[in-house]
């Protein structure tokens, strides 16, 4: 699928406009007590930066110090090469033999308001009797093992157990169906399931092992379960399969809590999390050990100039990348205080986020665009009524933040005393890449600013062009620590999907960006078949293939549409098959079969029925002019189509619908 080109006259006028908004510049305390304080880093990376993440590698825990930092052959990068290290050891050992074994690790709370502190000398013995349990139920190194689990500490607990043992974790998020479940564990073949009960949202119980049941017909590869109970108490009846199912607390009363470390190699797989892509057929994104843990080391410490005194609150579920990279190992490597909340946040009202910065004194609070928009449309009273003094960093990540979001944020939630760092990464970088350095970087309201030390970005045109003033599509140019190795199992799709965009060995994102006077980026979201929806991703691809799987649809195609809060939504246009007929009835039933096929955040938002799609004269699908009609635009050009009027009626019909 070739990307289209980011519109280009209207972002730039949008963009003058920003520019000429203010700027916020660190305050002096900012300046004299952030970690990084010395804008002459910039340079020091540039020049040498292999040197400058090799400085944060030696504050690591090595078993076997490296003998290289980078080997690049593009696109296969080796970081700290010969170099071994564990991520459990780096989370945790190194802090339990400090001051810090009796600080917090992870504070919790489940959305019915049960809580728990683990700490880190709690989470260090938890880790170790998994990870022994794990072994009992054979898992070995480089074995994969999915987790399925509400945000929960045995969340982290499972991935660090893994980690302990050398074995692959792919979490799983929970909200995902059984199908999606079934083919992420056939796909990683992934011996051993963890799973629990269940969950909560929005006072509901989510059904995990219901759904993990469904999923297990259709696995060959697992051989055992264990099962965690969310909390003590038969709440939540769940069928235990003899020989295969193992309840995790049962498993943890006789497991000891002494478990060495399996030293691993710096290039040997830390996990896969699958995520869209512009297939049908999400992607296992592999990450290895040392770069990732460098990586999210590095960049914990300097964008959240994340200190011993803080609590930091990432709301991501650990199910997506944010949540393994700045909930798990970013944070608890650097020994810091971690808030973990299951729920949504307007259960039971709509200040529980502001009542959790409170009740446990959140320092630094790291959320989506999304979030900060429903909060906008909640209204400040909710923030207003509690105390929120303890903040004094926020920050934004999975979206293009709007000004207006930004600048509500900075008001309402960090009463104009807290920087907010608006956060560019994705999965496959592993890590942030382009965002501020609290205490160096002037902010503008709606950028993320530059990128990180060390890492290199540049706006290209289609053909290759770099842009030094303007918009084109977001390249990185150089190899950076946590960068994926590969698609697991698909090492075509890995060169395929990233690297032939150009062909000088350049990272194409699937962004479009612009870039300003200052050097500052402008994300704009993606120009690939992918949607962002409440700062989730989702192939359209995937979506199709969801609705062409139900028997009544023919065709179907799907575009993003701009959604106040979520960012996108989904539109789907439908063509059913010959002799059935389209209703109100079957366009809910198809929603909810996506919603079976994927999980509830693919629930398409609106379905339109059409006779017809605008194709061209070789049979595709011009995706641009549908997304035209549901953005309610004018129709760009349509000289290519097979047939114009095919696009013009289906105009007229979702035009009539909308008034
Ligand atoms: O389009 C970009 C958007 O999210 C995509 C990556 O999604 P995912 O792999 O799910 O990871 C999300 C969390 C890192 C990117 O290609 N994106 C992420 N952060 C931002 C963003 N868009 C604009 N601004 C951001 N700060």
């Amino acid at each position: 699928m070739s990307p289209t080109e980011p519109r280009g006259p209207e972002v730039d006028a949008l963009l003058n406009l920003l520019n000429e908004q203010r700027v916020f510049e660190p305050s002096a305390d900012w300046r004299a007590y952030a970690i990084a304080n010395d804008p002459s880093v910039y340079e020091r990376a540039a020049a040498d930066p292999e040197a400058f993440w090799a400085t944060f590698a030696a504050e690591l825990e090595w078993s076997r110090p490296w003998t290289q930092v980078l080997d690049w052959q593009p696109p296969h990068a080796k970081w700290f090469v010969g170099g071994q290290l564990n991520a459990s050891v780096n989370c945790l050992d190194r802090h339990v033999r400090t001051s810090r074994r009796n600080t917090a690790a992870l504070i919790w709370e489940g959305e019915p308001g049960d809580r728990r502190t683990l700490t880190y000398w709690d989470l260090y013995r938890q880790v170790c009797q998994c990870a022994n349990v794990l072994k009992s139920l054979g898992v070995t190194k480089g074995d994969r093992v999915a987790i399925y689990l509400p945000l929960i500490p045995e969340l982290a607990i499972a991935m660090l157990a893994c980690a302990r043992i050398g074995a692959v974790h792919s979490v799983v998020f929970g909200g995902f169906s059984a199908e999606a479940l079934r083919d992420r564990i056939n796909d990683a073949q992934a011996s051993l399931l963890i799973t629990a009960d269940g969950g909560y949202r929005r006072g509901q119980i989510v059904p995990l092992k219901q759904t993990a049941d469904e999923a297990l017909t259709g696995t060959p590869s697992i051989q055992n379960v264990l099962l965690v109970r969310r909390q003590p108490g038969e709440m939540f009846p769940v069928h235990v399969k003899e020989g295969r199912d193992h309840w995790y607390h049962r498993l943890m009363q006789d497991a000891s809590a002494d478990c060495p470390a399996e030293p691993m190699d710096s290039e040997d797989m830390l996990y896969i999390l699958y995520t869209s892509g512009t297939t049908g057929k999400p992607k296992g994104i592999v990450h290895t050990t040392g770069g990732y843990l460098v990586g999210t080391y590095a960049t914990t410490k300097w964008v959240f100039d994340l200190k011993d005194t803080d609590v930091f609150w990432c709301t991501a579920d650990i199910g997506w990348v944010t949540g393994h990279s700045y909930v798990v190992y970013g944070p608890l490597q650097n020994g810091a205080t971690v808030v973990m909340y299951e729920g949504a946040p307007d259960w039971p009202s709509k200040d529980r986020f502001w009542e959790i910065v409170e009740r446990y004194g959140v320092t630094i609070f790291y959320t989506a665009p999304t979030a900060i928009r429903a909060f906008m449309k909640w209204g400040t009273e909710w923030p207003a009524k509690r105390d929120l003094s303890s903040l004094r960093l926020l920050g934004s990540v999975g979206e293009p933040i709007n000004p207006e979001a930004w600048m509500w944020y900075h008001e309402h939630i960090g009463r104009r005393r807290c920087p907010v760092v608006d956060t560019w990464w994705q999965t496959e970088t592993g890590h942030i890449m382009i965002a501020p350095l609290p205490g160096l970087t002037s902010l503008k309201p709606g950028s993320a600013t530059k990128p990180f030390p060390g890492i290199v970005a540049e706006i290209r045109t289609g053909g290759g062009v770099a842009v030094a003033k303007g918009g084109g599509l977001l390249a990185l140019t150089t190899p950076w620590p946590g960068m994926l190795r590969g698609i697991y199992g698909d090492p075509a799709r890995f060169v395929d999907q990233y690297w032939t965009r150009w062909d000088d060995g350049v990272y194409f994102t699937g962004d479009g960006a612009h870039v300003d006077e200052q050097g500052d980026y402008w994300l704009l979201g993606r120009v690939d078949d992918v949607l962002n929806v409440a700062g989730h991703r989702l192939g359209t691809s995937e979506l199709e293939s969801a609705l062409v799987d139900h028997p009544a649809v023919a065709e179907a195609a799907v575009v993003g549409r701009p959604h106040e809060i979520k960012g996108q939504s989904i539109a789907a246009f439908v063509t059913v098959k010959e002799g059935i007929i389209a209703t109100a009835g079957l366009s809910d039933e198809l929603k909810e079969h996506v919603v079976r096929k994927i999980g509830a955040i693919a629930r398409p938002d609106q379905i339109l029925f059409a006779a017809d799609l605008p194709k061209t004269r070789s049979g595709k699908i011009m995706r641009r002019l549908l997304r035209d009609v549901a953005e309610g635009k004018a129709l760009g050009d349509t000289t290519t189509l097979a047939d114009p009027n095919v696009i013009r009626r289906l105009k007229d019909e979702y035009e009539a619908l909308e008034s």
